[in-house]
């Protein structure tokens, strides 16, 4: 695998080293069994995003983003625009509890069969003593971004798509329990799978599974395996977050977690890394959980690993959309480490502007995708940025971006323009594709 390569480079690792490690680390992740399907690599840029808008929010709102408080209603507000703009149907769904009125917010993605439906939720609330970024920002985040690439993608899955950010969850799970009372129990069965993410980018993280549903548990852990880390199951305490009413209505559950108050024994910092004798999360409920108390590799790791459960458990095609094309599929390679390189496609016979919902078919061959800034250049020079270094070392980008073009003029040069900003990995442009709806 190029990690080994890269470190072997950069560290001079000896060959033993070197060997070992690579043992240790399989080719693909694929499951035991039937054959992955691929999803998108998860920005953890844009996660990071997400969790410095939760931050601002709960800057102004008295520094939470507690049920019951101005924070908690406007995270609400935030997560659903970003939902509704990229073409889910979301509701709010409301309830009362402690005398304030609380906020779930449901998502669904058109399609898929109604009878059989894949459902990821993370509570929104936080504490009061804190902005709550890691308890639970991250999962929140994670679960946002992972819903926009669905949108992003046009996954088109064989299965239903839902999304929940639950309210109340630290005052007992009152949110997923008001959700879970009042959704039909024939509705209820409909839920093959719920998975719960609570806190996955803790500071001196661990990565526990839950032993739940054998399926989804197993799901998680062939992500792992694939990256060759070791999980460990998830302890601190079954049945603290929102998984529970599922789980005592007999739906189906799983979910990961990076630990919470519990310390890191030595065992696990042999394995994990990070620091023994130390809580997996030392900011849990109080004021510094805020944006620096997140460790960016877990939630990169998790929120990929989110992504490949919801396109695995919901098995489906990623269909390509339809509509005029231009294509370029020359081959341009990208020195490495240098200069910006472009592949062009001349627009013409489009009428006015470019759509607000622009496919870009990006294909690049790479072997460490966190070297790679990729921008989009419309005719007149205005640029897009759509990938800036996150992936680390997975292999590859070929997904189609959505880009509001809108205040551009269709015809006319449009580029693809990518940079190799370090060292030691290379490839090249294989295809750069415009889609004109
Ligand atoms: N749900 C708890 C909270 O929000 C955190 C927590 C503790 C947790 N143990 C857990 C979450 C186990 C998931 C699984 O404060
Ligand atoms: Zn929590
Ligand atoms: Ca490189």
């Amino acid at each position: 695998m190029k990690l080994s390569a890269r470190l072997s480079a950069l560290a001079g690792a000896s060959a033993l080293v070197l060997g070992a490690f690579a043992a240790a680390v399989p080719a693909s992740a694929a499951p035991s069994g039937a054959a992955a399907v691929t999803p998108p690599d998860i920005s953890v840029t844009n996660v990071k995003q997400h969790l410095a808008d939760l931050q601002s929010i709960a800057t102004a709102n008295g520094g939470n983003r507690a049920h019951g408080r101005t924070g908690y209603k406007a995270s609400i507000d935030f997560v659903k625009a970003k939902l509704d703009a990229a073409g889910y149907t979301t509701s709010l769904q409301t309830f009362t509890s402690s005398g304030a009125t609380g906020y779930n917010l449901i998502a669904d993605w058109p399609g898929g069969d109604p009878n059989q439906v894949v459902m990821s939720g993370s509570h929104l609330d936080s504490v009061t003593a804190g902005p709550g970024i890691n308890d639970n920002g991250s999962g929140s985040a994670a679960i946002l971004e992972t819903a926009l690439a669905v949108s992003r993608t046009n996954f088109q899955p064989t299965k239903h798509l839902r999304f929940a950010w639950w309210g109340a969850e630290e005052l007992g799970l009152i949110g997923s329990k008001h959700y879970v009372n009042n959704t039909p129990a024939a509705e209820r069965a409909k839920i093959k799978a719920y998975l719960n993410f609570d806190m996955i980018g803790s500071p001196n993280p661990g990565y526990f599974v839950y032993d739940d549903d054998p399926t989804i548990e197993q799901t998680f852990k062939d992500y792992y395996a694939g990256l060759g880390i070791p999980t460990e199951i998830e302890t601190e305490g079954d049945g603290r977050s929102d998984h529970a009413p599922f789980k005592s209505a007999g739906v189906p559950v799983g979910g990961l977690f990076s630990g919470a108050d519990y310390t890191k024994t030595a065992a696990q910092a042999q394995k994990w890394g990070g620091t023994q004798g130390q809580a997996f999360d030392r900011c849990y409920h109080a004021s510094c959980d805020t944006t620096a108390n997140i460790n960016d590799t877990a939630l990169d790791r998790n929120a990929d690993a989110i992504a490949y459960a919801v396109w695995n458990l919901s098995s489906g095609t990623t269909t390509p959309p339809t509509g005029t094309v231009f294509e370029n599929t020359a081959d341009v390679s990208i020195p490495d480490n240098g200069a910006a390189v472009t592949s062009s496609v001349t627009v013409s016979g489009i009428t006015g502007n470019a759509p607000a919902t622009l496919k870009v078919g990006v294909d690049i061959v790479h072997t460490y995708i966190g070297d790679l800034i990729v921008d989009l250049i419309a005719p007149d020079g205005s640029v897009y940025n759509v990938h800036n270094r996150a992936g680390g070392s997975a292999d590859n980008i070929n997904t189609t971006y959505t880009v509001n073009a809108s205040s551009e003029v269709a015809n006319g040069v449009w580029k693809l323009r990518v940079q190799d900003k370090a060292a030691v990995d290379t490839g090249y442009i294989s295809g750069f594709k415009l889609t004109f709806p």
